[in-house]
């Protein structure tokens, strides 16, 4: 393999609330981790993607870029970097309209994050991919476009996410949670309070997007889309402000459209809706704690929004209720789960006081049993040495392409 030039890090992200409605166009509240996927790289003059792995069951994978990206095997790891291929190369993306030949990149794929537990490191490798695809070709695009490209480029893997996590991954900002907003793109960071503390805690299963979870994820943004319709059908005629959730909860208060909801939406959608409104309430009450540094306040949101997504919106397992309630027994501020859900991991906020004793409860009451019962080299940690389901998030920076070596 010829040697690397260029180090491009994508790092995955934890959201702390707004949970399941980015997709609803509403705001969310998530932060860059300081674990990433990484691609050492160097450029090909022939337009080429050849890329292997050092994860197991991650062969080597070639495609060519001067003919139509088509989709590997479902599940196959060199689908989000076909995303980002296909993203850039096709539908007018920034390369198609490249006036010289388009040069490749050959190189290895690594990643210190957890893969399919929620921390979007499908989103990571897509957003890597792109950024070594411009390198490659020496062209630059600002991070708020290329994330609006990469999340409408991931959907080309067959999950119909939203924006947050290459949002996430490449406005990430040291030491800051960041808020997005949609319908344009936006993202504030939010200055993290020195005592607050972010545990992610894996509840051991694998929640995996490209496989089961696909199905059950995009039937939650369907009924999302159906459940608005028919609020919005029926408001009174002149009433409706228009077809979005943000327009609907800027102009109704949470209340009031609950009401209106309960009286509109049968017993299935109605719990979506409640869980999407209400969540968008949380994030605001929850960016203001935070800039507040009331820290118990941001907890008992997590708390509710954990719940909300348990009840309402039915993607929680047994394994991270679990985690959750002995986070908070053991005296967290908060606890939800974090990500899709259906799996994966919790995110627990502590102050810098409680967190040995948070992590010391959850290893006793939690992994421990796990342990004697199978070991633990089967956690879906990807890399991350199995002694260690639990770690630190720090809010990093945001993804990069640096020289090799660095
Ligand atoms: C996945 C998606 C995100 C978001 C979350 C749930 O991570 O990629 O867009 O919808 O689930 O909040």
């Amino acid at each position: 393999m010829t040697e690397p030039r260029w180090r491009v890090i994508a790092p995955g992200r934890v959201n702390l609330i707004g949970e399941h409605i980015d997709y609803n166009g509403l705001p969310v509240l998530p932060m860059a981790l300081d674990r990433a996927v990484r691609i050492d790289f160097a450029t090909l003059d022939e337009p080429v993607v050849r890329l292997t792995s050092t994860a197991p069951g991650c062969e080597l994978t070639e495609f060519r870029l001067d003919r139509p990206v088509v989709r590997a095997l479902q599940g196959d790891w060199s689908n989000y970097v076909r995303a980002a291929a296909w993203g850039l190369v096709e539908n007018k993306g920034p390369l198609e309209a490249c006036d010289r030949p388009l040069r490749g990149i050959e190189g290895q794929v690594d990643s210190n994050l957890p893969v399919a537990s929620g921390l979007a490191s499908s989103s990571a490798l897509v957003v890597a991919g792109a950024l070594a695809l411009l390198k490659a070709n020496d062209v630059e695009v600002a991070p708020l476009d290329l994330a609006a490209l990469t999340a409408h480029a991931e959907q080309f893997t067959g999950v119909q996410g939203g924006g947050m996590d290459q949002a996430a991954c490449l406005c990430g900002v040291v030491g800051h949670a960041l808020r997005i907003d949609f319908d344009p793109l936006r993202a504030t960071p939010v200055p993290m309070p020195d005592d607050w503390r972010w545990i992610v805690a894996s509840s051991l299963a694998r929640a995996e997007k490209s496989r089961g979870a696909m199905r059950a994820y995009n039937a939650r943004t369907r009924e999302c889309g159906e459940v608005l319709a028919q609020v919005v059908a029926a408001l009174p005629s002149g009433g409706a402000p228009s077809r979005s959730y943000r327009a609907l909860t800027g102009a109704i208060s949470v209340d009031e459209l609950l009401d209106r909801a309960a009286r509109a939406v049968g017993p299935r959608l109605l719990p979506r809706f409640r869980h999407v409104v209400t969540e968008r309430r949380r994030v605001e009450e929850a960016q203001r704690a935070m800039a507040e540094a009331r820290i118990d306040e941001f907890g008992a949101l997590m708390v509710q929004s954990h719940k909300s997504l348990r009840d309402n919106y039915e993607v929680s397992t047994p394994a991270l209720d679990e985690i959750v309630s002995i986070a908070l027994d053991a005296g967290a501020a908060g606890a939800r789960l974090t990500g899709a859900g259906f799996g994966g991991c919790a995110i627990v906020l502590c102050s810098r006081r409680t967190a040995p004793t948070v992590v010391e409860a959850l290893m006793a009451r939690f992994y421990a049993k796990r342990r004697k019962r199978r070991s633990l080299d089967d956690s879906p940690f990807g890399t991350v040495p199995p002694q260690e389901p639990i770690f630190e998030a720090r809010a990093s920076a945001g993804a990069r392409v640096a020289a090799y070596p660095l």
